[in-house]
Order: C-alpha cells, then sequence, then structure tokens
C-alpha cells in the first residue's frame, strides 16, 4: 500500500458517523467472556461468536473496521467464506492485533512492558497477504504508588514506534494504543497528568522513528477517575479534561483519534464520547473502537441460545453501533 493508500484507510476509518469494533480478543481473555457467561471456550465457539458479530445485518453503517485477532483472520463463516471477504464485502476494513500481550517488565515490579517486535515484519508481511488493511498494538500504563516510571512510559513507546514504522513499511496502517488504565484509586487529575506524559512520550518516539502521522491513528484512553477513587468525575469533566489533554499532546495532522472502552459502562463510553464531540469542532475526528462496549450487552444474549438469540444478539451489536457512531457526530440522545 502507498502513502497515499494508507492516508486514505486512515481518514476511512474515522469516517464521520463510524467507528471500529474491537473482536481481537487474545485467546486468554475470549476464554475469560466466555467463562463469565458460560460459553466453553472452543474453536468452534469463538468461530461462531466473531461470526455472529461480524454478519450482522447493517453493521457496516456505523462500523468502518474491526480488529481481528490471529486465529480469527484465518476463519470463515458457517458458510466457508472468508471472514475478511465477508467484511470487505460489507465495506469493514478488516484489522489485526499484532502485539504479543503485556508482560512484567523486569526491574519494575508491578509494572508491564507489551512484548511482539522479534519476528514482527514477517507476521505484518502475512497479515497483508491474509487481508489486512491496519495494525494494532497495545500498551498498559498503570497508575498505582510511584507509578507509572519513565521507564515504563519510555520502553513501551519505544515499541509502539518500531511497531508503527514497521506497518508503515508494510503498507499498514498502524493503530498505537497506550492504554493508560482505570484501575485503582487515583483521581482524574492523577490521569490526566500520566495520559499527557504518556502521549507525549509517544509522539516524541513516533517522531524519532519517522513514522508518518498522516497514516496513523491513535487509539486512546480516556481522561477518567480511577475506578476506586471516591470522587467520580462527571460525564462534562471526562469530556473536557480528555479534550483537554488530547490538544496538549496530540499534534493535529494526525487524521483520527479512536478510543478504548476500558472497563467502562456501555452508558459511559457512549455518553463520553458523545460529549466530547459536542464541544467540537476539534483538530481530529474522535470516535471510538469499543471491546467491551461493544460487545458485552451481545454476547450475554448470545450466550443464553446461541442459535436461537444469533439474530436478536446481531441486532443488539448494531444498536450498540448505531448509538457509538451518533455519539462520534454529538448527536446520540439517552433515552430516558
Ligand atoms: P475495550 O473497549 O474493551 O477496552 O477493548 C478495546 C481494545 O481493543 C483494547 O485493546
Amino acid at each position: 500500500m502507498s502513502i497515499d493508500q494508507m492516508e486514505a484507510v486512515a481518514q476511512a476509518m474515522v469516517a464521520p458517523g463510524k467507528g471500529i469494533i474491537a473482536i481481537d480478543e487474545s485467546s486468554g481473555t475470549i476464554k475469560k467472556r466466555f467463562d463469565a457467561v458460560g460459553v466453553p471456550d472452543s474453536e468452534e465457539h469463538r468461530r461462531a461468536y466473531r461470526e455472529m458479530l461480524l454478519t450482522a445485518p447493517g453493521l457496516a453503517e456505523h462500523i468502518s473496521g474491526a480488529i481481528l485477532y490471529d486465529e480469527t483472520i484465518r476463519q470463515s463463516t458457517k458458510a466457508g467464506v472468508p471472514f475478511t471477504q465477508v467484511m470487505k464485502d460489507a465495506g469493514i476494513i478488516p484489522g489485526i492485533k499484532v502485539d504479543l500481550g503485556a508482560k512484567p517488565l523486569a526491574g519494575f515490579p508491578g509494572e508491564l512492558v507489551t512484548e511482539g517486535l522479534d519476528g514482527l515484519r514477517a507476521r505484518l508481511n502475512e497479515y497483508v497477504e491474509l487481508g489486512a488493511e491496519f495494525a494494532k498494538w497495545r500498551a498498559v500504563i498503570t497508575i498505582g504508588d510511584d507509578m507509572p516510571s519513565s521507564t515504563c512510559i519510555d520502553s513501551n513507546t519505544h515499541a509502539l514506534a518500531r511497531y508503527a514504522a514497521l506497518c508503515q513499511e508494510a503498507g499498514l496502517v498502524p493503530m498505537v494504543e497506550p492504554e493508560v488504565l482505570m484501575d485503582g484509586d487515583h483521581d482524574i487529575g492523577t490521569c490526566y497528568e500520566v495520559t499527557e506524559a504518556t502521549l507525549r512520550s509517544l509522539f516524541a518516539a513516533l517522531y524519532e522513528h519517522n513514522v508518518m502521522l498522516e497514516g496513523t491513528i491513535l487509539k486512546a484512553s480516556m481522561v477518567l477517575s480511577g475506578k476506586d477513587c471516591p470522587e467520580q468525575a462527571d460525564t462534562a469533566e471526562v469530556a473536557e479534561s480528555t479534550i483537554l489533554c488530547l490538544k496538549s499532546a496530540v499534534p493535529a495532522v494526525l487524521p483520527g483519534i479512536v478510543f478504548l472502552s476500558g472497563g467502562q459502562s456501555d452508558a459511559d463510553a457512549t455518553a463520553h464520547l458523545n460529549e466530547m464531540n459536542r464541544l467540537g469542532p476539534h483538530p481530529w475526528p474522535l470516535s471510538f473502537s469499543y471491546g467491551r462496549a461493544m460487545q458485552q450487552a451481545a454476547l450475554h444474549l448470545w450466550a443464553q441460545d446461541l442459535e436461537g438469540n444469533f439474530a436478536a444478539a446481531q441486532k443488539i451489536v448494531v444498536e450498540r453501533a448505531r448509538d457509538n457512531g451518533l455519539a462520534a457526530l454529538g448527536q446520540w440522545k439517552k433515552v430516558a
């Protein structure tokens, strides 16, 4: 893919009123999600679940792309059509998670660094052959006593920059995801500081590594109060803090920013995105790349009757896509 094509893909990912569905749960994470709703974790169940999501009628109206896992990008519908083909026919851009997970950072107890750079060039080339047009790499930043260390932030952003450069070499749009976790009892101001420091380190690293920002998408966490903080910031404060933080650290040339949901409720994830867009216009489109906040309601229903609730679960995921698509325009209205 040429530079112009990568720019076009990046812009299509954040087209007005559209966002991304993240269905790239690793083997361990999907097992956790299935365990929680009583679905046995088998390859066939994982395939059937992803088929339910990807073939939901009307999904493409508000979904520009979907992030797949290594197993999923090789799978097909029950009728034998490769998922990537189903997606392209529907106008949904295939993406692929390429990191190999966050592992303990040696010398820094409690902190994590994401692995997966060794052999990445060859894996990216294979994913291009399989039909991927963008990739995702997630770094995890934990807030706690004396955490995060600058070593943790810089190790993770260095890896993100090396990944992003390799993606663009292979013709894939890199989605760079430095997730600041909402776990902990820190206040929203602490989340702001950590997020700002992380984003500044990230964009410095991307610059050092000659990554073309015009063909890059940022997947950001929102600036929130820690999950266990006694004082929870309201929607307006989350929206204002997140926008201010992004404006202070993210170059305007970036084609778009999408958010992860990170454990927020469906309602919060949608309301926060909507409020941010109501405060616009901003230098970049702000949209979603939600995993849990797109899927959890549909997963619960599907789990109760895998075949009988297939179509009803699809309707729910399309409703979530519509709500979040409207929130990406600042046009979502809460139903009382
Ligand atoms: P959540 O929206 O569930 O946080 O997942 C998004 C994602 O892809 C994290 O990497």
